[in-house]
């Protein structure tokens, strides 16, 4: 008789990076796992590779082998590119599977694929989550940050795995149902068009200190290593004076100094944009970050604008110092997280989530790329003044009447001397507008009633008035 072989209480599809990491932190933490992955030869070298976790691991070669390996009802992880490959695997796998199985998302899907993926299952009494999981390689390995959207008692099911393979931070699991359909794909989306923003403020930082004060990578480095034991601590921060301080293997010179400067995007902080514009939430911080990636990618044109006006970039003399960009950097951060949450609160009221404000806050402490300590000020913020702009909470408006004259000076400075600064001023910007009680919107809608008769609301009472400007 041959040896029965026990079940997996867990199945992953898809041995990629992000795959085989997440396949070994789940056998890590003690729970039997099966693995498929189309070529069946990565199968096998994950598993040969896994060491002693390979006792946890039942690599499989076959979709019913792969499914059969697994207890019921079942949980699958897919790890597959996002789009149509997700709703092929999905396909390929439901003849196999029993109704009570559990399909669970875990790439970077559009929450609108999602949403429409829950849909589809609930109404063919199947059970499906989308997960979103950050923290790049080293977090699927270690510790990710974990957002789950779909039934909660889906969630339930697995919740002891994933609390158990997610990020730790002073104890608590950073790992949470953010809510039905789409909602955890959703936070992530907000999670990475926040990256791109951040990412884009640091540039902007590391523009200035190179072109505008002629700082070396090395001494840059040394500049985001002070930042990064006050305020601005964050992965970031700490990961951006790395790269700064790393030297080209090939030639010796600054890492920074030979990679080119286009920018790639796998279009997660792009869907940030679009549907902050669809639920009329103003990001302009994280829209300036998508707009600088665009912008890089065309070196060309640029090369030719450098020709035509001569370079943008001038040395500073000495009209900024490391704390002014330090507390610009502070200022920018707290705008763009402001804007980031406004976001999802739109996102919440709009397509009925309850999204957990303060947990979002701090599932996003640890494990994700975004992981910073100012997180731990915002979660208490969402809890104590859930219903505030985070800018306006005690705790973050005596931050930014601290730091908001660095933010102006350095964007002021900056833009004197042609250092692109289009995130930092976004985000000084969106502070004024933020305190101007008398805009001028007053002129727009005078505007629209010229040409449109479109009607306006007076400031003495009424609305759907129209101007003095003929019929
Ligand atoms: C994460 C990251 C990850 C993202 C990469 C590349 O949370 O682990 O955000 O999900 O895909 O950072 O993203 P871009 O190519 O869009 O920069």
């Amino acid at each position: 008789m041959g040896r029965v072989m026990a079940k997996s209480e867990i199945g992953l599809i898809g041995l990629g990076t992000m795959g085989a990491a997440l396949s070994l932190n789940i056998a890590d933490h003690g729970f039997a796992i099966s693995v498929f992955n189309r070529t069946t030869t990565t199968t096998h070298e994950f598993h040969a590779e896994a060491g002693t976790l390979a006792d946890k691991i039942t690599p499989t070669e076959t979709p019913e082998d792969f499914v059969a390996s697994l207890a019921s009802p079942r949980a699958i992880i897919l790890m597959v590119p996002a789009g149509e490959i997700v709703d092929k695997q999905i396909a390929a796998l439901r003849p196999l599977l029993d109704p009570d199985d559990l399909i669970i998302d875990a790439g970077n899907a559009n929450f609108r694929d999602t949403q429409r993926r829950a849909e589809t299952a609930d109404k063919a009494g199947e059970v499906f989550l989308g997960i979103g999981v950050s923290g790049g390689e080293e977090g699927a390995r270690f510790g990710p940050s974990i957002m789950g959207g779909g039934p909660k008692a889906a969630w339930e099911r697995v919740a002891h795995i994933l609390t158990a393979i997610a990020a730790d931070y002073e104890g608590t699991a950073c790992a949470t149902w953010m809510g039905q359909g789409g909602a955890g794909h959703f936070v992530k989306t907000v999670h990475n068009g926040i990256e791109y923003a951040d990412m884009q403020m640091i540039a902007e930082a590391y523009g200035i200190l190179r072109d505008g004060m002629g700082q070396s990578a090395s001494d840059i480095a040394k500049a985001f290593k002070t930042w990064n034991n006050g305020p601005l601590q964050s992965y970031l921060i700490e990961i951006s004076g790395e790269v700064a301080a790393a030297t080209d293997p090939k030639s010796g010179a600054a890492m920074l100094d030979v990679i080119l400067d286009r920018a790639g995007q796998k279009g997660t902080g792009r869907w940030t944009a679009v549907e902050a514009q669809h639920l009329a939430a103003p990001i302009p911080v994280i829209e300036a970050a998508v707009a600088a990636r665009n912008i890089s990618t065309a070196k060309p044109s640029r090369e030719e604008g450098e020709a035509i006006f001569g370079a943008a970039p001038q040395p500073l003399d000495g009209a900024l110092t490391l704390d002014d960009l330090e507390g610009a950097l502070i200022a920018g951060k707290i705008m763009c997280y402001a804007q980031g949450f406004h976001l999802l609160n739109n996102a919440s009221a709009e397509f009925g989530w309850e999204l957990p404000m303060p947990e979002v806050a701090r599932v996003w402490r640890a494990g994700c790329i975004i992981r910073s300590s100012m997180l731990n000020d915002m979660a208490t913020a969402l809890t104590e003044t859930p219903d505030t702009n985070l800018m306006f909470a005690p705790f973050f408006a005596d931050k930014m009447r601290d730091t908001h004259g660095a933010l102006r000076k350095v964007v002021a400075r900056a833009s004197e001397h042609g250092l692109t600064v289009p995130a930092l001023s976004a985000a000084l910007s969106y502070f004024d507008m933020m305190r101007t009680a008398r805009g001028t919107a007053n002129m727009i809608q005078g505007q629209r009633d010229f040409f449109g008769a479109h009607g306006f609301e007076r400031v003495d009472g009424g609305s759907d008035h129209h101007g003095p400007w003929g019929s």
